[in-house]
């Protein structure tokens, strides 16, 4: 039996910034943001859209009734928990209107969480292959203004559906993964910005990718000539290619140049969102799927999956015939032309702004954010949406 992505849908929060007047305004030459680190623009979450409603309104753009009906795990990796008990699961579980006979939980190894979410449904189609389960990544990056990190920053989410006979990508061949104990990247729960030790980070990344990299060969029997596409958590758009690079000697120049094209094409959405966290990787593979005209059925997809402190993962999964009838290209040229640019000034404002810890009360105007799902307010400790 295969096991796949069924559906995948993708948000981003309506507003950005430009790199380039992000640069000017840090003092930086903008190339090095465009450039160096490979990023044009950065989503900013206005006060109206957290991991929950981010993550509702990812859903609601591939669910359809029949799919509320028959999904019984809904999983949401993400680093940006703002409960340490309750599960953003269970809001969006709620939100999305799926029945109630299902498993809910929020599962969290930093940009990991959706690939592990991804491999337990899997577990639980192939004991149950009738039902489907919803993974969701969610996230908003926040490293704190002028820090070596904000250029990375970002937020979005990606949801996808994981079922039996899918009709996008079947997993195939034995997934490689590894756990060490670093010290990378890091977020303390009483920090709202992550720690980050940026050089060691990417150090780090390469080193867990070449690792998983030569364990999936050994335990496949596979090379890179196997591989029509790789795609990369993309913390930036930058390092999934010195990544790509360790390895692309292994090929000859027409493969070389193959993954190099679809690397192209896996790199830009990333680039004009930002870090999504737990979302990354599968925003790097929609934004293949949406922008690579060489694409084909039957085209095998490696994908690496990074989560900082740290667990590496690279698994695979070829094309399905007809997954291209999935695909909704149109609505996200939509939704990426409808954002509205904001100053580095404003984005500063939004960025200072955040929901009051004490318990008093705070209605969000959410007029200008047109956005299905939103945050609309605040009390007594508790978070309030409403679904427009
Ligand atoms: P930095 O020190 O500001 O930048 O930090 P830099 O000096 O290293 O420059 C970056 C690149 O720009 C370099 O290219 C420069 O040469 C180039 P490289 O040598 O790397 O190819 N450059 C220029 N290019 C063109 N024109 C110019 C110019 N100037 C410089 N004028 C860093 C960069 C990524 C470290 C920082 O932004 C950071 O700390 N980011 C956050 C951490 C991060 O993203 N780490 C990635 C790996 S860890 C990971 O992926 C996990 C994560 O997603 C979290 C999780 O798992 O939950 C982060």
């Amino acid at each position: 039996m295969k096991i796949g992505i069924d559906k995948i849908g993708f948000y981003t929060p309506p507003l950005y910034v430009d790199m380039n007047e992000l640069a000017e305004v840090r003092g930086d030459d903008p190339a090095k943001y465009t450039v160096g680190i490979g990023q044009s623009q950065m989503a900013v979450p206005p006060l109206s859209q957290d991991i929950v409603s981010m993550a509702a309104n990812a859903a609601l753009q591939i669910l359809e009734e029949e799919d509320k009906q028959k999904i019984d795990l809904v999983i949401v990796g993400t680093e940006s928990g703002f409960d340490a008990s309750k599960s953003a699961a269970t809001y969006v579980h709620q939100l999305l209107g799926i029945q109630p006979g299902a498993r809910s939980m929020e599962i969290k190894h930093a940009c990991y969480g959706a690939t592990a979410g991804i491999q337990m449904a899997k577990g639980h189609i192939a004991l149950h292959p009738d039902r489907k389960a919803l993974v969701i990544g969610t996230d908003i990056a926040r490293y704190g203004l002028a820090t070596g990190g904000e250029v990375t920053q970002g937020a979005g989410a990606v949801a996808m559906l994981i079922s039996a006979d899918p009709r996008i990508l079947a997993f195939e061949d034995e997934p490689a993964y590894v756990t060490h104990d670093i010290m990378d990247f890091w977020r303390p729960v009483y920090s709202p910005y992550a720690m980050v030790d940026g050089k060691y980070s990417n150090e780090q990344y390469i080193a867990f990718f070449q690792e998983v990299w030569n364990l999936y060969k050994g335990k496949n029997q596979r090379t890179l000539a196997d591989m029509d596409a790789m795609c990369f958590h993309l913390p930036y758009t930058k390092m999934g290619k010195k990544a790509l690079s360790q390895v692309l000697a292994e090929a000859d120049e027409e493969k070389q140049a193959e993954l190099l094209a679809a690397y192209e094409a896996s790199i830009l959405y990333n680039r004009n969102v930002g870090n999504i966290y737990t979302g990354s990787l599968y925003l790097s593979f929609l934004s293949l799927l949406e922008n690579s005209t060489e694409l084909a059925e039957g085209d095998r997809i490696g994908l690496f999956s990074y989560g900082s402190g740290a667990v590496g993962e690279f698994f695979a999964g070829t094309l399905v015939a007809g997954y291209r009838e999935q695909l909704a290209s149109a609505d996200y040229a939509d939704m990426f032309e409808n954002r509205r640019k904001i100053s580095v000034a404003e984005y500063e404002a939004i960025f200072s702004h955040s929901l009051p810890e004490d318990g008093s009360e705070l209605a969000i105007d959410g007029s200008e954010d047109s956005s299905a799902v939103c945050l609309s307010g605040i009390n007594t400790h508790k978070r309030h949406y409403f679904v427009k």
